[in-house]
Formats: structure tokens, sequence, C-alpha cells
């Protein structure tokens, strides 16, 4: 034992964050309550990081959105969303393909049953088509089954076979 006390980690985090923001990401490209978002350093025409604000009243935007990518990227539906690439290890950021601006005509009148906050300002052009790329609406996805009356209740036993792999 040297008898020295340890430096603690947090006083060196503002410079360590300081030299990620540095090193990581681009031009801020906007936010909302919850995220603040810029273009990737690395890659700028093609991925953008979203940062999730730390908050007491945590949405987990970040990680809701990735949940729904990966469940919903090998279906239809993924090509009315902006690709999610990949996610830290807690969820405070997210790397998501670009979008280019959209033109108000170009928003979509018709869209999937469950998509919920797709006002204009969530939009943009990916691949030649337009996307939803904010996404982190797992309650979108939660309203059929709250608006059900009544609670149906299925064999344990069948869904344990229709889900073994
Ligand atoms: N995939 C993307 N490509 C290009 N720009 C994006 C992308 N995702 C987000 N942005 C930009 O970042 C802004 C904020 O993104 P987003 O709406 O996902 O964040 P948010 O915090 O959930 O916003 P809010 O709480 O206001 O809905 C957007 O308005 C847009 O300008
Ligand atoms: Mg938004």
């Amino acid at each position: 034992m040297s008898g020295r006390t340890p430096t603690p980690m947090y006083d060196f985090l503002r410079e360590v964050q300081e030299e990620f923001n540095g090193f990581m990401l681009g031009d801020y490209l906007g936010g909302g309550e919850h995220r603040a978002v810029y273009e990737s350093r690395w890659s700028p025409s093609e991925f953008i990081i979203k940062v999730e604000r730390p908050s007491d009243a945590a949405a987990f935007c970040n990680v809701v959105e990735w949940h729904v990518w990966d469940h919903l990227s090998e279906t239809p539906y993924a090509e009315w969303l902006a690709p999610c690439c990949s996610i830290s290890r807690q969820g405070s950021f997210l790397v998501q393909k670009r979008c280019e601006v959209i033109a108000e005509a170009d928003i979509p009148k018709v869209v999937p049953h469950f998509f919920v906050d797709c006002h204009a300002k969530n939009w943009g052009i990916y691949e030649d088509r337009p996307v939803l790329f904010d996404y982190g609406f797992l309650w979108g996805i939660m309203k059929p089954i709250k608006s059900e009356k009544k609670m149906r209740l299925v064999s344990r036993v069948n869904l344990d076979k229709a889900t073994e792999t």
C-alpha cells in the first residue's frame, strides 16, 4: 500500500467527456425532451448518434427504439423505420442510419396501425423512401393489449411449444 488516496474517477469525467464528444460527435442536428442528436464524426453522411439525457423521469427512448427495431427489422414494417445500428451498454448512445430531410408532401398519409408520435418532425427520407426516425414508442405497440376489454388466456404448454427453438 502506497498510502496515497487515489484520485476519484469523477475528477476526470468532464475532461474525458469533452474528449469523447470531440472524438465521436459531429454537428448537432437537433433534439427534444429526451435526446440530443449529433451526426457521427466518423461517417456523418451515414450515421447519427442519439444521446439520451439523464433524467429523473427516464423514458429510455434509446432502449425502446433499439428493441422496436430489433423486433421488426425482419418484418415488412422495417421499411417504415430508420434502421438502428448499435446501442451502448446502458442505452445512453444509440447509432442510427442518417435520414435526409423530407418534404411535407412526401410524409405518408397512411401509416402502420401501431405508429404513434408520427408528426412531421419525426420523418425523414432513407434510401428514397419516407421513414419514421423517432419511434421510442413501446406504448404504441402495447395499445392493442391495453384496449382489450377482457383478458385472454392461452395454454402455457402450447405457448412453450410455439416459442421453442
Ligand atoms: N435518423 C436520423 N437522421 C437524421 N436526423 C435525425 C435522425 N434522428 C433524429 N434526427 C434529428 O434529431 C432531432 C431529434 O431526434 P428525435 O426526434 O429522434 O429525438 P427526441 O429527443 O426523441 O425528440 P422529441 O422528444 O422532440 O420527440 C430530429 O428532429 C432530427 O432533426
Ligand atoms: Mg422527435
